[in-house]
C-alpha cells in the first residue's frame, strides 16, 4: 500500500501528538506520586515508624531523568554550574536519576571518606562497584573491576608486588624511555624545526599504547599493535553506546571488536605460556607472565580466557586516562609560561648532570617535583573520573537519609575540585597549590586515581610515563598551542569520559 504524503504527514503528528501526551500523563503522575510518597514519609515519620527521608532531589521523566542535562554539562565542561544549581535546590546530599538509575551524590570530604571506607568488603560490601549495562557486558565478570572480597585482594596484591609498585616500575623505566625518545623523534618536530604542528592527542595516543603493548603484552610488532589500538578504540566507544545488539550498532561493533581482540590476545598468551614452561621468559618479564605465573590455594593458574579479560582491561586502562592526562598537562603548560620556564629549570638541572644518552634513574624521576605538582594540578583540573559511582548493596542511613538498595551512590571529584573553600582561586592553573608548605590539598579534596581497595594500581606506572615523556619533550621541542585553539578548555570526543581532541602546537 503507498500513502499521499498529506495522508503521511498526518500520520506523523498524530503519533508525535499521542506520544506528547504520554509523556504529559507520565509526567503527571510521577509528580503526583512524588508528592504522595512525601506526605506519606512525613506522616510516617512524625508517628516514628518509618526511616528517615529519602535525600532531596527531582528524579524526572521515568528513564530520561537529569541524564540529558548531564551530558550536555559533561560536554561543555560545566559540571560545576550543574552541581551548583542542585546544591542550592536540594543541599549538599541530593538525588537524581542518570542513566535510569536513582543517583545519590553524596557530601563532599565527608561523603568521599564513607564511599572509601565502605566498598569491596566481599559478602560484607555496602557499596560495591557499578557499571553501566553496556560495561557489564563488554567485560567478563572475571575482569577486576568486577572481583569483590578475597578474589579481588589477592589479584591486586600479587599485580601490586610484581608490577605496580615503585620498585617493579623503576625496573620497567628504561623500556619507558627507549620508547619514548623514539617517539619524540618520529612524531614530534624538534627545535631546528621553525614551525610546524602536531595532533598532540593522537600522537600521545600512540606513545601511551606502545607502552602498555610493550610493558603489559610483551608485544612489540608494529602490524600486531596496530591492530590492537584500532579495535581497543571501537570496543571503548561501545562502553558508552546503549546496549543495542543490532548490525551497524555502537555496541554490535564493540562486540565484534572484543571477539577480534580476544582471539589475538589468546594466541599471545598461549605463545607465552610455551615460554614460560621453556624458562625463555621471566616471571616477572611483563604483566601478562606475572598472571601465568600467578597460582591459587589450589596451585591453579587462570584459565586462558580470564587472563585475556585482564588483558583487555589493561590495554584500556592502562592507556586513555595517561594519554588524556599528559595531553592537558602539554596545552595547559603551553598556556602558562611560568609553570613552562619552571619545568624547562626542573628538566634542565637533571638533564645536566647526564651524560650523553645516560638513561633516567629512579632517583631523577624523584626528583621532579615541580613536574609532580603540574601534574596533580592538571588532574585537579581535569579528573580523568569526575564521578566514582557505586551502588547500594543494601538499604542503609547516611547523615538523617534513607539511601535505598540498588541506588546508585557517587563522589564527585569534578564538584569538590571547584570549592573555593578547599580551592583558593579554584577555576586558576596554579601548581603551587601543591607545594608541601601549604599542607597540600586537604583529605579527600584531591583524588585523581580514586581510593580505598579499588584505588588505581596504576598511578605510579602513570607518572613515570607521563615524566619521562615531559623530560625529553622539553629537551628537544618547544610548544605553543595553535592560534585558533589558544584557550585552555579543550574539545571534548566521548561522553562521558571526554578526552582533549583538536590540534596543537609547535
Ligand atoms: C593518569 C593516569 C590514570 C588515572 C588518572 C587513573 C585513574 C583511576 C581511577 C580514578 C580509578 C578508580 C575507579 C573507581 O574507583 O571506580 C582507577 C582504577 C583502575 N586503574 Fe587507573 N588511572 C590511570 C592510569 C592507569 C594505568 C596506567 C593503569 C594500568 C596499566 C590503570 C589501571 C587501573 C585498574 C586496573 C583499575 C581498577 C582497580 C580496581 O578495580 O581495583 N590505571 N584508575
Amino acid at each position: 500500500m503507498v500513502m499521499s504524503p498529506e495522508l503521511c504527514g498526518a500520520a506523523i503528528i498524530t503519533a508525535v501528538y499521542v506520544l506528547l501526551m504520554c509523556m504529559r500523563f507520565v509526567w503527571i503522575d510521577c509528580v503526583h506520586y512524588q508528592k504522595v510518597a512525601d506526605m506519606y514519609e512525613k506522616d510516617d515519620q512524625q508517628r516514628g515508624r518509618r526511616p528517615p527521608p529519602v535525600p532531596p532531589g527531582s528524579l524526572g521523566l521515568p528513564y530520561v531523568g537529569d541524564t540529558i542535562t548531564y551530558l550536555i554539562a559533561v560536554q561543555n565542561s560545566d559540571l560545576r554550574s550543574y552541581f551548583d544549581k542542585k546544591v542550592e535546590s536540594y543541599g549538599d546530599i541530593f538525588k537524581v536519576s542518570l542513566f535510569g538509575r536513582t543517583t545519590v551524590f553524596l557530601d563532599l570530604i565527608d561523603g568521599t571518606d564513607f564511599l572509601f571506607r565502605n566498598e569491596g568488603q566481599g559478602e560484607l560490601s555496602l557499596l560495591p562497584s557499578h557499571w553501566s549495562r553496556s560495561i557489564r557486558a563488554l567485560m567478563e565478570s572475571s575482569s577486576l573491576p568486577f572481583t569483590e572480597g578475597p578474589i579481588h585482594k589477592v589479584l591486586k596484591n600479587h599485580w601490586q608486588r610484581n608490577f605496580f609498585d615503585v620498585s617493579a616500575v623503576s625496573r620497567r623505566v628504561q623500556t619507558i624511555e627507549e620508547l619514548a625518545v623514539k617517539h619524540i623523534r618520529e612524531h614530534w618536530p624538534g627545535q631546528s624545526v621553525e614551525m610546524a604542528s602536531v595532533l598532540a592527542h593522537d600522537a600521545i595516543s600512540l606513545y601511551t599504547f606502545d607502552v602498555v603493548c610493550e610493558l603489559c603484552l610483551g608485544v612489540k610488532d608494529p602490524a600486531l599493535v596496530q591492530k590492537l589500538r584500532l579495535d581497543i578504540q571501537v570496543y571503548a566507544e561501545g562502553f558508552y553506546c546503549l546496549p543495542l545488539r543490532f548490525p551497524g550498532s555502537g555496541f554490535y561493533r564493540a562486540c565484534e571488536a572484543k571477539k577480534r581482540l580476544t582471539r589475538m590476545l589468546e594466541l599471545v598468551i598461549v605463545q607465552r605460556r610455551h615460554e614460560l614452561l621453556e624458562g625463555r621468559a621471566p616471571p616477572t618479564h611483563d604483566f601478562l607472565c606475572v598472571l601465568l605465573s600467578q597460582r591459587d590455594e589450589t596451585g591453579l593458574s587462570s584459565t586462558d580466557q580470564e587472563i585475556a579479560a585482564q588483558m583487555l582491561l589493561m590495554l584500556f586502562a592502562g592507556q586513555k586516562p595517561t594519554a588524556d592526562t599528559l595531553t592537558h598537562m602539554i596545552e595547559l603548560v603551553a598556556a602558562h609560561p611560568n609553570a613552562y620556564a619552571k619545568l624547562l629549570q626542573e628538566h634542565a638541572e637533571i638533564a645536566s648532570v647526564k651524560k650523553e644518552a645516560e638513561l633516567l634513574s629512579k632517583d631523577d624521576l624523584c626528583s621532579m617535583r615541580y613536574s609532580w605538582r603540574v601534574l596533580q594540578e592538571t588532574l585537579r583540573l581535569f579528573p580523568v573520573s569526575a564521578n566514582l559511582f557505586r551502588e547500594a548493596a543494601t538499604a542503609f542511613q547516611y547523615k538523617g537519609f534513607t539511601i535505598n538498595k540498588g541506588w546508585k551512590v557517587a563522589a564527585s571529584a569534578a564538584r569538590v575540585r571547584s570549592e573555593p573553600e578547599m580551592f583558593r582561586d579554584a577555576d586558576s592553573f596554579d601548581p603551587s597549590r601543591f607545594e608541601d608548605t601549604d599542607g597540600g590539598a586537604p583529605p579527600y579534596s584531591h583524588f585523581p586515581f580514586g581510593g580505598g581497595l579499588r584505588m588505581c594500581p596504576g598511578d605510579e606506572l602513570a607518572k613515570q610515563v607521563i615524566f619521562v615523556f615531559f623530560h625529553h619533550l622539553l629537551k628537544n621541542a618547544q610548544w605553543r598551542p595553535v592560534e585558533a585553539e589558544h584557550k585552555v578548555a579543550p574539545s571534548y570526543t566521548c561522553v562521558p569520559s571526554p578526552s582533549p581532541a583538536g590540534s596543537l602546537f609547535i
